[in-house]
């Protein structure tokens, strides 16, 4: 790429001291009220190369107005009028991107001259190129034009995905819009966990009902012992629970109705107890009673409601076979009990998991909205085997191409996501953040010179990038076109 061709126009010269990594510039008058924070400029370094920067933290400065001294601009303001604006000058800091002098980005090395020129780009060039040319882009650069799409390195997929922001801040659009046709592109098929039915479900050709999946024999067992509240717990408890379990994987049980599953169960549970108390001579032990008793005082308050989460009858493997011939499914979980939700994801991720055993290569992304039900900073119950088997599939995921988007409203503490499984979402797009997320958020944007003040402010449908698939080492911040009739106020 030959520099000489690009357009540029001068905004300002770099003001002292300067760094490699970060320097102020000074505007030209006027331009305060054209150049924004987050514009991208191109530093002309005295010291011999071109260097990319983003306008990050300004400033306007008049030393006649200082608060910290009685004096003559003081005077001006106290009496209601103006002061003299010669002193008056506007400033950017500028957060060094890298080295573009070969028309590519690498790391910057060379100290920042003072005095050297500070250019943005004109019309017509499109500095997102200088990311490399990537075929897969997402979104668009906030502040630049509609044509300049960011480019992502999709290899870094199966690294996983984090979507952060407030509710409202446009999470999941973001995933709709951008981060679902992404992965479409970049060869993967998507799988998406609908929590509420309502994100997802309405937009996409094939959704999968809750309450039509096979949960796998763990958890139904899990699911039944919940629900049987363990048989009152204690050592008959857990006996009962281990011939349920017997019950269970033995299989076969499921009827065409729930009545005749709820009998088809307690058939079985009764001849389980049965065989297993018996006294020498082949008469029933007094056992045989105490434990049929129990059972049956449980069994007998389990409704019909209860027992339809285990009536579904499409397999994890036949979900999975419904998604490659479709490209996306949506698995709409917006009826159901907590448990019965995390059931079904841990019945698919738990075969997903096998598939990656087995050694295959599955190029699936599964995008798991309101992350947090999943895997909380303190998971319980379910939650925990939840949380646990994300972790798991996420390690494995990253041989085996299986690639996980978890999104939340908050990122760590009581409203975020568990922090080990954060660990393993090594690409994030930060939206509006909420401020008890402040402290956690800036850790993201150590030396880039984003702080909580501008997360805290970002308009809807704005999000940073960061990390492994942002192929600038400074966080990006990005923002997507939505159609005519997603604006809002129009009637649909
Ligand atoms: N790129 C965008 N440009 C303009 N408006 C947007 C954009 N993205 C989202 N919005 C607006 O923001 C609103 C909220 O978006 P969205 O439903 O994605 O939020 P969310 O973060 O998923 O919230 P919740 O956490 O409550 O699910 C949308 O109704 C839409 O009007
Ligand atoms: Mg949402």
């Amino acid at each position: 790429m030959g520099w000489n061709s690009v357009g540029l126009e001068q905004i300002g010269i770099v003001a002292s001291p300067a760094y490699e990594s970060e320097a102020m510039c000074i505007l030209q008058e006027g331009k305060e009220t054209e150049v924004t924070t987050e514009t991208l400029v191109l530093i002309e370094n005295r010291s011999g190369n071109k260097i990319l920067a983003i306008c990050r933290s300004g400033t306007g400065s008049n030393d006649s107005l200082k608060t910290t001294f009685y004096n003559p601009g003081v005077a001006y303001a106290k009496s209601g009028k103006g002061p003299s604006t010669a002193k008056e000058f506007y400033g950017f800091r500028l957060v060094v991107v890298g080295d573009v002098s070969d028309g590519e980005i690498k790391q910057n090395k060379i100290i920042i001259a003072p005095a050297s020129p500070v250019y943005r780009f004109e019309e017509g060039f499109n500095p997102m190129q200088l990311f490399g040319r990537s075929s897969h882009t997402i979104g668009y650069y906030a502040t630049g034009k509609p044509s300049w799409k960011i480019p992502v390195l999709t290899e870094y997929i199966p690294h996983h995905i984090g979507v952060f922001g407030v509710t409202g801040s446009g999470k999941s659009y973001l995933t709709r819009y951008q981060i679902i046709p992404l992965l479409r592109q970049a060869g993967y098929d998507v799988m998406i966990f609908d929590w509420k039915g309502s994100d997802y479900a309405p937009f996409y050709g094939k959704v999968v009902n809750m309450g039509d999946i096979e949960l796998d024999e763990q958890s139904v067992l899990t699911y039944l012992a919940e629900t049987l509240n363990y048989f009152g717990g204690g050592n008959i408890g857990n006996k009962l629970i281990t011939y349920l379990e017997e019950v269970v994987s033995e299989g076969g049980w499921r009827g065409d109705n729930v009545e005749e599953t709820k009998r088809n169960l307690w058939e079985r549970l009764r001849a389980v107890i049965a065989s297993d108390n018996v006294e020498a001579s082949g008469k029933p032990s007094r056992w045989d009673r105490i434990y049929s008793q129990k059972a049956q005082r449980y069994f007998e308050k389990l409704t019909a409601e209860d027992l339809k989460p285990i009536m579904g009858r499409t397999t994890a493997k036949e979900l999975v076979d419904v998604l490659r011939q479709n490209g996306v499914l949506v698995v709409d979980l917006s009826y159901g009990s907590k448990e019965h939700k995390l059931s079904i994801f841990l019945s698919v991720v738990r075969y997903l998991k096998k598939l990656m055993e087995e050694k295959n290569k599955l190029r699936i992304a599964l995008v798991v909205d309101e992350a947090p039900q999943y895997c909380p900073w303190n998971p319980q119950g379910l939650e925990g085997e939840t949380t646990r088997e994300i972790m798991g599939i996420a390690a494995l995921g990253r041989s085996y191409n299986l690639s996980i988007t978890l999104i939340a409203q908050g990122i760590a503490g009581e409203i975020g996501i568990n922090a080990a499984v954060r660990r393993n979402l090594n690409t994030l797009f930060v939206g509006r953040i909420h401020p008890l997320d402040a402290q956690e958020a800036e850790k993201f944007f150590a030396t880039s010179l984003v702080n909580a003040s501008n997360l805290l402010r970002l308009p809807e449908g704005q999000f940073y990038l960061i990390g492994k698939m942002n192929p600038s080492p400074v966080p990006l911040l990005l923002t997507f076109e939505i159609p005519e009739r997603e604006k809002v106020g129009a009637t649909r």
